[in-house]
């Protein structure tokens, strides 16, 4: 009685052994965030491949858990939160839970080994931004124009794909980093909107500008978006400022009309000539005879 006692204890021992050693294969480990644009993954890792996950997550440290309904027994070893994070200044946990085929058999026991939780993340604060596409134009001898396209994100109103702008509003800026050419001093424009003036440049000289997404209201680390490509542009020679297309056109219409007065003032002068001339040469041919 006494050995098969002991036999059974020994039976419990191993298999709670087997059960632990199985949690740690089984866990998902390395729980966390990647997000550009605002499309949100939630990566992890395996040491068993043919185990399937689901994931739960819940708002805040005391949300209410809420089950994700695509990552539910899931082979693999990510999850597209996108849709399920609001892209306003909330912080959202995620828990990675291990599937287990045969729930009667399951000692619940061990439960607080088969689940890990993500760190929180905040899409708002935290979502990298890619680098944004411009262009640049002279608008004088002292001012380039760059105007910043919007990138858009991964989240949608209604059937609306929002962009950076719609989603951020005012908490968006631009850094603007530029530099005469052949000179490598950097200088920094800050712009609240999408389309910025660069001010007190060189006449006729080639700037080049590389713009950045900026959101101040963010934590340093996560303020600044990817650098954009570069474009130069030369602004225009000294002393052509005032020449507008106003200016242009009246400077031609003013010589057209000078030519067309020319012209007129000369015809009417030879036809004039020549109706004096006539007479003269009448009386002349009349003589001859
Ligand atoms: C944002 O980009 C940085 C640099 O590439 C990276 O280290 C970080 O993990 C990214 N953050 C997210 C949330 O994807
Ligand atoms: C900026 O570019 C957009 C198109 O990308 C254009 O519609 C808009 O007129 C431009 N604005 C200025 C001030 O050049
Ligand atoms: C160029 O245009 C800007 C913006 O309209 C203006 O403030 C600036 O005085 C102009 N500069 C010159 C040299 O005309």
């Amino acid at each position: 009685m006494g050995s098969l006692r002991a036999f059974i204890y020994l039976g419990v021992c191993v298999c709670a052994g087997i059960l632990t050693a199985a949690d740690e294969n089984t866990k998902a480990g390395n729980v966390h965030w990647t997000s550009l644009d605002f499309k949100t993954m939630l990566i992890w890792t395996t040491k068993s491949p043919q185990q399937t996950y689901s994931v739960k997550f819940r708002q805040g440290e005391n949300g209410n858990s809420e089950p994700h309904n695509e990552c539910f027994k899931v082979p693999g070893t990510e999850c597209d939160m996108t849709h399920e994070l609001a892209a306003s200044d909330r912080s959202y946990i995620a828990d990675v839970e291990t599937d287990h085929d045969e729930e009667g058999d399951y000692d619940y026991s061990h439960e607080e080994f088969e689940h890990t939780e993500s760190k929180p993340f905040n899409p708002y604060k935290e979502s990298n931004i890619s680098a944004v596409e411009f262009t640049v134009e002279a608008l004088n001898a002292s001012t380039i124009i760059v105007n910043v396209t919007d990138t858009l994100t991964s989240v949608h109103r209604g059937t609306k794909q929002l962009n950076i702008r719609d989603v951020f509003r005012k908490d968006l800026q631009y850094k603007i980093s530029y530099h005469k050419s052949g000179n490598s001093r950097k200088r920094d424009h800050i712009s609240d909107g999408s389309v910025a003036l660069v001010p007190q440049l060189d006449a006729g000289q080639s700037y080049c500008f590389m713009v950045a997404a900026f959101i101040p209201s963010r934590p340093q680390s996560s303020q600044l978006g990817a650098w954009s490509q570069q474009l130069c542009e030369q602004t225009h020679p000294e002393g052509t400022n005032e020449m507008s297309v106003g200016h242009l056109v009246g400077i031609i219409f003013i010589v057209l009309l000078a030519i067309i007065i020319i012209i007129t003032v000369t015809c009417v002068c030879c036809k004039k000539n020549q109706q004096r001339n006539k007479p003269l040469q009448t009386a002349q041919s009349s003589a001859l005879v």
